[in-house]
């Protein structure tokens, strides 16, 4: 029996400008965990999971078409993954088999809740992780990243694969995403042992170490929106309001910039102010792209935190789900969680996870 984990994630800073080729964001991975193994078969496979289901559908109208989405259904991510990597082990000269897989997830807890950390980008690589020590293929973690990026960006067709990143290099990273227009036509001509070989254009992942002061607080606000569409959203706002758009992009890449900067140099007074900065931009991009970014309750949990000495900001698309806050380590945060709980925000006692290949 073969198992392997994969991490989920949740994004501090750089979220909506990192979809554009190049642009920065910082990144972490959480010590949650999506669980694959895999078991050899003789006669059939079956694939297994209490979690992720392909028992309903969601669908919506275009006229008279009934149009599916599959995006934020992992079962999905789960046969995209298996689809690449077998395409890989065949491109290695391997004999493909029957097997049982099975997916346990701690990203989607037992009573439905679902935190927004990034299941869809953890099950992918949980998955690719364990067909490939099946097959016994290692691979680095740069070829790992790559090949998950492939099965993901199949699925979901766009975002950033930030959490992909994260999830294969774990603890803090600084991401910019390479070019996916550039993968998309080099594709037809290449096959997958010959891009995972080669140099992606823009692609950058960058190890932190956050300074010894920094703590990270998550606070959940319940309910969760839907990636995917909110990409979507921004996407067609950025068509129209081309003026706002790029003036966001270049003052989110001068705040990532300079909050890198703060971690090289161990300041924390200095990713804090930026953490700030960041939300302000982003509550700039919620205001022209009519997006709702960062909700009441999110609003909330961050001006408890600045009010208690922190800095926060929504994490990830927003429109519900999780916000960050960033604190120095001196002060007692069970003080601001009881202020949390109070509002209906709840924190998440969860650990920046290092991922050991
Ligand atoms: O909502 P999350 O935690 O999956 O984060 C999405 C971050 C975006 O920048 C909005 C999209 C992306 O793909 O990077
Ligand atoms: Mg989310």
């Amino acid at each position: 029996m073969i198992t392997a984990q994969a991490p989920g994630k949740l994004y501090i800073a750089g979220e909506y400008a990192v979809v554009e080729t190049g642009l920065p964001a910082v990144i972490v991975a959480l010590n949650q965990f999506v669980t694959v193994s895999i078991e050899k078969s003789a006669d059939y496979g079956s694939i297994m999971s209490k979690q992720y289901q392909e028992n309903s559908l969601y669908w919506s109208r275009q006229g008279d078409e009934m149009v599916f989405d599959n995006r934020d259904n992992p079962f999905h991510y789960i046969l995209s993954a298996i689809r690449l990597t077998e395409k890989y082990a065949l491109e290695a000269g391997k004999r493909l088999s029957l097997y049982h897989l099975r997916i346990n997830s701690e990203l989607d807890s037992a009573d439905g809740k679902k935190y927004g950390l990034g299941s869809s980008a953890a099950v992918t690589v949980a998955t690719i992780k364990a067909l490939l020590a099946y097959y016994e293929l290692p691979l680095s973690k740069d070829k790992l990243y790559k090949l998950a990026a492939i099965a993901h960006l199949d699925v979901q067709g766009n975002g950033s694969l930030g959490d992909i990143a994260a999830s294969v290099y774990g603890g803090w990273i600084a991401y910019q995403a390479f070019d996916r227009d550039w993968l998309q036509a080099i594709r037809r001509e290449s096959s997958l042992t010959e891009l995972l070989a080669l140099e992606w254009p823009q692609l950058n992942i960058e190890l932190l170490t956050p300074p010894a002061n920094l703590q990270l607080m998550i606070g959940w606000t319940g309910s969760p929106a839907s990636t995917s569409q909110l990409v979507d959203r921004i996407t067609i706002a950025k068509a129209k309001k081309r003026a706002d758009y790029q003036n966001f992009l270049e003052q989110s890449a001068a705040c990532l910039q300079t909050m890198i900067n703060g971690f090289k140099q161990k300041n924390l007074a200095v990713i804090q102010a930026q953490i700030k900065r960041n939300r302000e931009l982003l509550q700039q991009l919620s205001d022209f792209s009519q997006v709702s970014i960062e909700t009441p309750l999110l609003r909330k949990m961050c001006d408890l935190a600045e009010e208690f000495g922190g800095a926060a900001k929504s994490s990830g698309a927003g429109g519900g789900d999780c916000g960050i806050a960033i604190l120095d380590a001196a002060l007692p945060t069970h003080q601001l969680a009881a202020d949390w709980e109070q509002n209906g925000i709840e924190r998440l006692a969860l650990a920046v996870h290092n991922v050991t290949l």
